[in-house]
């Protein structure tokens, strides 16, 4: 979730095993004004506006990261089919290993989840971002969406590599003093432990109607949260916020409480977890 290489390669050292980096959009965006990200009981809510440098901007951070040989997944956000296409072929030739499409930030008007709760544009946008390029593409969607099964289904037509779910679950958060919305944008997108149970649920049922792999995101901060995904059917897991609670080795942490976890239960082979709850 990072945009520069300085902090992605510590990321990297730190145990990641691959990184995602933050969404990037054609034009330089400032995102929103403060506040952006708050702290609440059970998790994170944040409306930061898609922020990020512009693709032409970010290239020279790219090509870094290509000579440090970390692995490197660009994200990348469009209002259409052909944004979405120079974005990727951009990344592509600035040397990412695969490309994740943000069809379910639940903030940015004109964007994201805007685009990615119908089906049609979710397929269109997906093949017409394979025809163009050569690297595997995950499609990344919202919990926020009645027709999840339906959304992942259509990336799969549109010839998608992977899934990638759960983006954050749609949220606010009120200020008693104030009488008002403490964010700036008012809605924004709740990560950490609370959205667990919903991430569960949408890769879950996902996996039974999709036959690609499915990376598992959400509130995933110990061992054994990254093993539930994979029992829901999760072939991988991405870490968001945890980063926060536990600091940058997380990655290592949870690595080794994966090991101590399937020694403990006779497990040699990490594919043997994948979709175990479905019996
Ligand atoms: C501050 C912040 C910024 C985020 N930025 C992006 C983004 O640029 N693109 C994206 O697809 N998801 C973004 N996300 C969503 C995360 O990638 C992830 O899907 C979500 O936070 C749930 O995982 P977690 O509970 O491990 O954080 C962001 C989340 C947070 C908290």
């Amino acid at each position: 979730m990072d945009k520069d290489a300085g902090s992605i390669e510590r990321v990297f050292n730190s145990g990641a095993g691959a990184i995602v980096t933050k969404s990037i959009g054609l034009k330089p965006r400032n995102g929103f004004p403060n506040p952006t990200v708050i702290e609440l009981e059970h998790g994170i809510l944040n409306a930061i506006g898609l922020p990020n440098p512009g693709i032409d901007n970010f290239k020279e951070e790219l090509l870094k990261l290509k000579k440090l040989n970390i692995p490197v997944i660009g994200s990348i956000f469009g209002s259409d089919y052909k944004e979405f296409v120079t974005l990727a072929e951009k990344m592509q030739n600035y040397g990412v290993n695969a490309l994740e499409l943000n069809l379910s930030c639940p903030h940015a008007k004109g964007y994201g989840l805007e685009i990615g709760c119908d089906p049609n544009l979710v397929k269109e946008i997906t093949f017409k971002v394979k025809k163009s390029t050569k690297i595997p593409v995950f499609v990344k969607i919202s919990p926020n969406l009645a027709n999840i099964t339906e959304v992942a289904k259509s990336a799969e037509e549109g010839n998608a590599d992977g899934i990638v779910a759960i983006n954050t679950v749609k949220a606010m958060k009120i200020d008693l003093e104030l009488q008002m919305p403490v964010l700036s944008n008012k809605i924004g997108g709740y990560s950490g432990n609370a959205v667990k149970p919903i991430g569960i649920r949408c890769v879950y049922e996902i996996s039974k109607n999709i036959d690609i792999p499915i990376i598992g995101v959400g509130g995933i901060t110990t061992g054994k949260d990254a093993i539930e995904y994979f029992m829901a059917g999760a072939s991988a897991v991405q870490v968001g916020s945890a980063i926060y609670y536990r600091g940058l080795d997380v990655f290592k942490k949870i690595c080794d409480e994966i090991k101590i976890w399937m020694k403990h239960h006779e497990y040699n082979n990490l594919s043997d977890l994948i979709g175990a709850a479905h019996k």
